[in-house]
C-alpha cells in the first residue's frame, strides 16, 4: 500500500451556523478518508476562538493565535460575528487577523449553478451561469489604512477617514494569479473589474497593472469594466463571464451577487490562498453567522462543503475533490436541500445525503 497522507487542518467554527455547517464538513471530509482505505487521514485541531471567546477573554483569538495556525496544513474556518460584539471588532479580529497575517491575498469564489437548484433569474441554465471572482484579498479598500479624530470639538464633529491602498505589487500578483486560472478555464478569458473613472489613482494603476499582465497572456481574452456596470451585467449577460478579477471591496459585493443568482447565499464557496505556499490557506463558506437562523439545524451546509472541495484540490487530492463535488452535485440533484433552496431537509440530513453519494 502507498504511504498514508496525512493532514493536520486547523479547524475554526467561529459563531452561529459557522459551528453548525463546520461540523457536516469534518464528518463528510472523515468519512472521504475512511473510505481510502487507509491513504488519506485527516488530523483535526479545534480552536474555539469567535465572539464567546471574545466575551471572555476580550480578544477574538489567543494572542499568539498565528503561531498556533502556522503549521496546519490548511485552515477549515466557519463563520464569525454575534450580536453584542461590533462586526468590525469580529472581523478585524479574526478573519482578517488571519487573511492578513498570512498573506492569503487571492480569494476564490466560484458561481455555478448547481443542479436541482434554481436561480432567481428567469432564463438561467447551468451552462450561463458559470464563472469565479478573483478578489485581491490583502489591500484596496480593506488595507484598514485611517483613523477617527476631532472627538475633541464636540459632538457631530469628528471625522473619520478610511483610505484605499493599491501597490503595483498587489495589483500584479492578484492580476497574474487570475490569468493562471483562465487557461485552466474552458474559455480562455479575464475581466478586471475597475472604477478608474472616478477613483484616479488607485483604480487608474490597478488598470496599468491589467494592461501590463495581460501582455504576458496573449491567448487568453480580456475586457475591463466599470463596476457599476458589472454588476448590471451579472445580472443581464451572465453567460458572457468566466474569470472577474477585482478589488477587496469591488469582489466582495460582486461575489454576494453572484452567489445570490447562483440561488443562495449558503451555497456560495471560498478560498483564501497565499498562492507560494508560505502560510496555510483558509477555506470557508462565502456566508456569515446568520443569527436569524443558528441553532435551528437548517443552515445550508453546501457552502462549508464546496469549500471543502477547493480545500482537497489546494491539497493536491483532486480526485477526492471531483468525488466530492460530485456528490454535492446528485444531493442538490435530488432535491435534498434546505429551506434556503426551498427544501425541507435539514443541515444534518444534506450531509447524510451527500455522505450517501460518496
Ligand atoms: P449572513 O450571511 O450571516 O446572513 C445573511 C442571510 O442569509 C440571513 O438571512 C441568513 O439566514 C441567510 N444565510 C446565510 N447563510 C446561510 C446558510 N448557510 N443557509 C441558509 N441561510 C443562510 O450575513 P449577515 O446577516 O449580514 O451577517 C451576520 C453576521 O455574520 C454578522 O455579524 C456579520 O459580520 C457576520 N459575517 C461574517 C462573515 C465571515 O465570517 N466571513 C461574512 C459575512 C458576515
Ligand atoms: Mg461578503
Amino acid at each position: 500500500m502507498a504511504r498514508q497522507q496525512k493532514f493536520h487542518i486547523a479547524v475554526i467554527p467561529g459563531d452561529g451556523i459557522g459551528m453548525e455547517v463546520i461540523s457536516e464538513g469534518i464528518r463528510v471530509l472523515d468519512v472521504l478518508a475512511q473510505r481510502s482505505r487507509g491513504a488519506l487521514a485527516f488530523e483535526w485541531e479545534s480552536f474555539s476562538w469567535g465572539c464567546q471567546y471574545y466575551l471572555q477573554t476580550g480578544r477574538m483569538m489567543a494572542a499568539d493565535g498565528l503561531e498556533q495556525l502556522k503549521h496546519s496544513d490548511a485552515i477549515y474556518f466557519g463563520a464569525v460575528g454575534w450580536p453584542g460584539v461590533p462586526d468590525h471588532v469580529s472581523l478585524w479580529g479574526l478573519r482578517l487577523a488571519i487573511c492578513q497575517g498570512f498573506d492569503q491575498y487571492a480569494n476564490i469564489r466560484p458561481v455555478r449553478l448547481l443542479p436541482g437548484t434554481q436561480s432567481p433569474l428567469r432564463a438561467a441554465t447551468e451552462e450561463m451561469m458559470d464563472w469565479v471572482v478573483v478578489r485581491e484579498n490583502s489591500e484596496g479598500e480593506y488595507a484598514g489604512i485611517g483613523g477617527r479624530n476631532l472627538q475633541g470639538r464636540g459632538e457631530r464633529k469628528e471625522v473619520a477617514i478610511q483610505s484605499s491602498l493599491f501597490t503595483a505589487e498587489g495589483c500584479e500578483r492578484i492580476m497574474r494569479f487570475a490569468f493562471e486560472l483562465a487557461r485552466t478555464r474552458k474559455r480562455k478569458k479575464v475581466t478586471s473589474v475597475t472604477k478608474s473613472n472616478a477613483q484616479q489613482y488607485g483604480m487608474v494603476l490597478w488598470d496599468e497593472v491589467f494592461a501590463r499582465v495581460a501582455r504576458d497572456y496573449p491567448e487568453v481574452e480580456t475586457e475591463q469594466w466599470l463596476v457599476d456596470a458589472m454588476a448590471a451585467r451579472f445580472v443581464l449577460r451572465p453567460e458572457t463571464l468566466e474569470v472577474v478579477v477585482a478589488s477587496n471591496l469591488f469582489a466582495d459585493i460582486l461575489s454576494d451577487l453572484g452567489s445570490a443568482l447562483a440561488g443562495s447565499l449558503g451555497i456560495a464557496a471560498s478560498a483564501n490562498l497565499n498562492p507560494e505556499r508560505r502560510y496555510p490557506s483558509m477555506f470557508e463558506p462565502v456566508h456569515g453567522s446568520a443569527p436569524d437562523i443558528a441553532g435551528q439545524g437548517v443552515a445550508n451546509p453546501i457552502g462549508a462543503l464546496w469549500s471543502a472541495v477547493l480545500m482537497l484540490e489546494h491539497l493536491g487530492l483532486s480526485d477526492e475533490a471531483t468525488r466530492l463535488m460530485a456528490a454535492i452535485e446528485a444531493t442538490t440533484r435530488a432535491g435534498i436541500v434546505t429551506p434556503d433552496l426551498g427544501g425541507h431537509y435539514t443541515t444534518r440530513e444534506v450531509g447524510d445525503a451527500v455522505i450517501a453519494h460518496l
